[in-house]
């Protein structure tokens, strides 16, 4: 089994080569840099069977019909959202589709509340600031979460998760999922409907896979039903929320603060140094000189759990799908 990872990163190389030889499966694993398109296709050694991608390859017709010209027959996603994959073409192509459909949602969760309370209490500043022994604290001051509500759209294994920290934290929790999840129900969280949600939450945090249909539904329409001065966190997907409502939200004061890991034209920018360069993403560049804007680049799942369950996942995908012809996590029907 020849296998190559696109978008691969010094960490994937590290707990995929760990993985692959202590879970004996001893595939021969190929690491590309590059994020798969129809540019770098070409990068792709004769002879591989699977090729490995992340949040944001493109695996859109174009790049899927190259593929298989190449002799690609399995797509592994290590991750768990799919709408980067054209799913009705992978179909029509006779692919594979594979995904890691739970890997440490508790990591993702927790980021999800490093970004709340961070912004929430401004020690991103403060570190700043203290480090320049600037120990004003004009413009840090934080809400008390303990009382509060907060709104959690996505009640699965993520939303589940951060339903159980803003419990923790003695918070009301309201959400919103069109299936209700009892555990959510057992941790204390109260289903209610969207206009509901936006009406009584302080903070709301969004846990729920990006579709056509619910593109951009975080927009200046969600924004007039939310209370003023709410904090809204995204570590879903970035398409999920309309950035150019969003600062206008934040300029009005509708927002009290935007928590992202994630950007709605990510794939441009995110998991690589760019430190260096002149950005021409101009609505990035305004979303992050917004003081009251927090943003990590796609982050959330960076845990030494996450990694190696993403390896051990993404390989058992590829061995059941040899080995059965048939794969528990496909993303085909
Ligand atoms: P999950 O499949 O366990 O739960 C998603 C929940 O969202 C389901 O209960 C579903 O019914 C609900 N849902 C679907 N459409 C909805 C809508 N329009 N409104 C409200 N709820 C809706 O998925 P999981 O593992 O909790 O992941 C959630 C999302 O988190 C993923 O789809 C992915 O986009 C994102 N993610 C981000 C990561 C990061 O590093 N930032 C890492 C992993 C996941």
């Amino acid at each position: 089994m020849n296998i190559t990872l696109f978008s691969s990163k010094s960490y994937d190389k590290e707990f995929f080569d760990k993985v692959n030889v202590e879970s004996n499966f001893n595939y021969n694993i190929s690491y590309v840099e590059q994020r798969l398109d129809l540019s770098t296709v070409d990068l792709l050694e004769a002879g591989q069977d699977v090729v490995c991608i992340f949040v944001n390859d493109d695996a859109s017709r174009p790049v899927l019909e190259a593929l298989k010209a190449k002799g690609v027959k399995i797509v592994a996603l290590r991750c768990a959202g799919f709408n980067n994959v054209d799913l009705e073409a992978a179909k029509e192509l006779g692919f594979q589709v594979v995904r890691v459909p739970a890997y440490s949602p508790e990591s993702v969760a927790e980021h999800a509340a490093a970004l709340l309370f961070t912004l929430n209490r401004n020690t991103h500043k403060a570190y700043n600031r203290t480090k320049d022994a600037n120990f004003n604290l004009e413009n840090l001051t934080g809400i008390c979460l303990y009382g509060k509500t907060a709104g959690v759209i996505g009640t699965g294994k993520i939303g589940l998760a951060m339903i159980r920290i803003l419990r923790g934290l003695g918070m009301r929790v309201v959400c919103v999922d069109p299936y209700q999840n009892q555990a959510a129900i057992d941790a204390g969280a109260e289903y209610v409907d969207f206009d509901e949600l936006y009406k009584v939450s302080d903070v709301i945090s969004v846990h729920c896979p990006l579709f056509k249909e619910n593109t951009h539904f975080l927009n200046k329409e969600a924004f007039a039903k939310m209370k003023d001065g709410v904090i809204l966190i995204n570590s879903s997907r970035g398409g999920l929320l309309n950035t150019e409502d969003a600062l206008e939200a934040l300029a009005s004061g509708k927002l009290r603060g935007l928590g992202l890991d994630v950007y709605e034209y990510e794939s441009a920018l995110f998991f690589k140094d760019l430190s260096n360069e002149v950005l021409k993403d101009d609505l990035y560049t305004r979303l992050i000189m917004n003081p009251r804007v927090l943003l990590t680049g796609h982050q959330a799942f960076l845990t030494e759990e996450a990694l190696t369950s993403i390896s051990n996942t993404t390989l058992s995908n590829i061995k059941e799908v040899v080995e059965t012809g048939k794969a528990t996590n496909t993303v085909l029907n």
